[in-house]
């Protein structure tokens, strides 16, 4: 593989990327590709490095995704399940950390309901931090598997409109995308509820709209998004069968769509509450290739990351 230039030591966020260190991440991602799809999913690109799962927050994709990702790359992986962890005995976040660091992992994948949480780890942590998710704030892979995906499909990561629908503010995966869009000049409109939706993310670059068919109208790409009910989202409308009947996507809104259009989730979905049945497991739906790209996405930033271990910040 051509050797490119990440500067980076952690991922934490879209925010630190350029749009050459994106492009990088993908050019990556689309050579990692190849991997899984042979009998023996193997390289040897990490062997000796060792690379740790830790989740404060239930995951089924994200984590084994990681997992997987780091397999192929024939690193070594531990799982740290936060729910039998000594954090139940009152251990803090900094001393679970440095302890694990004393067995001298090369890169920590964090997931946390603390916004700022991967951020933090830096301060002290001498291996290289991905941040897997962290609070309202960010989810790169997760916007980076959303790129590639979208890349494959539509040919093109420029010159798009990108609809993303549903709870936006209790949303990382929203804020990474938008950040990512931004980035690459493409027009972002956000559809929900006011509540769901103030007109604070105008400031981000997109336009707000209360009305999906006006929000969805001629979209390259609609994003559907769960709602949080962990983080309190549903106090903030009256009921999922009104949520449902403004905000859900069915056939009749998709096609006000471009006729090229692709529908996305990061999942989880809920069937009949954000996404008809019917569009979820239609040929438009990319769900099922967003979470197979995110093996490559994943192989391609533990892999540019290569588990180095650096100084501190402090
Ligand atoms: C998302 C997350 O955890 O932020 N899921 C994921 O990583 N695939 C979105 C969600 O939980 O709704």
């Amino acid at each position: 593989m051509r050797e490119k230039t990440f500067k980076q030591n952690h991922l934490l966020g879209i925010e630190h990327l350029s749009v050459a260190d994106i492009e990088t991440i993908l050019e990556t991602a689309e050579a990692f590709i190849e991997v899984s799809t042979r009998e023996v999913k193997k390289v040897p690109a990490l062997k000796g490095k060792t690379v740790v799962n830790l989740f404060f927050e239930n995951s089924t994709r994200t984590r084994s995704s990681f997992e997987i990702a780091a397999k192929r790359l024939s690193a070594d992986l531990i799982n740290f399940n936060s729910s039998v962890s000594s954090l139940k005995k009152g251990e803090t976040l900094k001393d679970t950390v440095l302890t694990l660091e004393a067995m001298n992992p090369h890169i920590i994948v964090i997931r946390h309901s603390a916004s700022g949480s991967p951020h933090y780890l830096t301060t002290f942590a001498r291996s290289s931090i991905i941040n897997a998710g962290d609070g309202f704030h960010e989810h790169p892979t997760q916007a980076l598997l959303d790129a590639l995906t979208i890349q494959q499909r539509l040919k093109t990561l420029r010159k798009l409109k990108i609809a993303i629908v549903g709870d936006i503010l209790h949303s990382r995966v929203a804020r990474s995308n938008i950040i990512l869009h931004q980035k690459m000049g493409n027009e972002i409109s956000l559809v929900g509820p006011p509540s769901l939706v103030p007109l604070e993310f105008e400031k981000m670059g997109a336009s707000v709209y209360y009305d999906i068919r006006r929000g969805v109208k001629g979209a390259d790409v609609i994003m559907m998004l769960r709602v949080q009910e962990e983080r309190g989202a549903k106090n903030y409308f009256p009921s999922i069968r009104e949520y449902r009947n403004l905000f859900a996507i069915n056939r009749d809104i998709f096609s006000l769509a471009k006729k090229s259009a692709i529908l996305m989730h990061p999942g989880p979905i809920n069937r009949d509450v954000e996404i008809e049945t019917f569009m979820a497991d239609s040929r438009q739906s990319v769900i099922l290739e967003q979470v197979t790209n995110g093996i490559a996405v994943r192989m391609a930033v533990l892999y540019l990351l290569k588990g180095e271990i650096h100084e501190t910040l402090n």
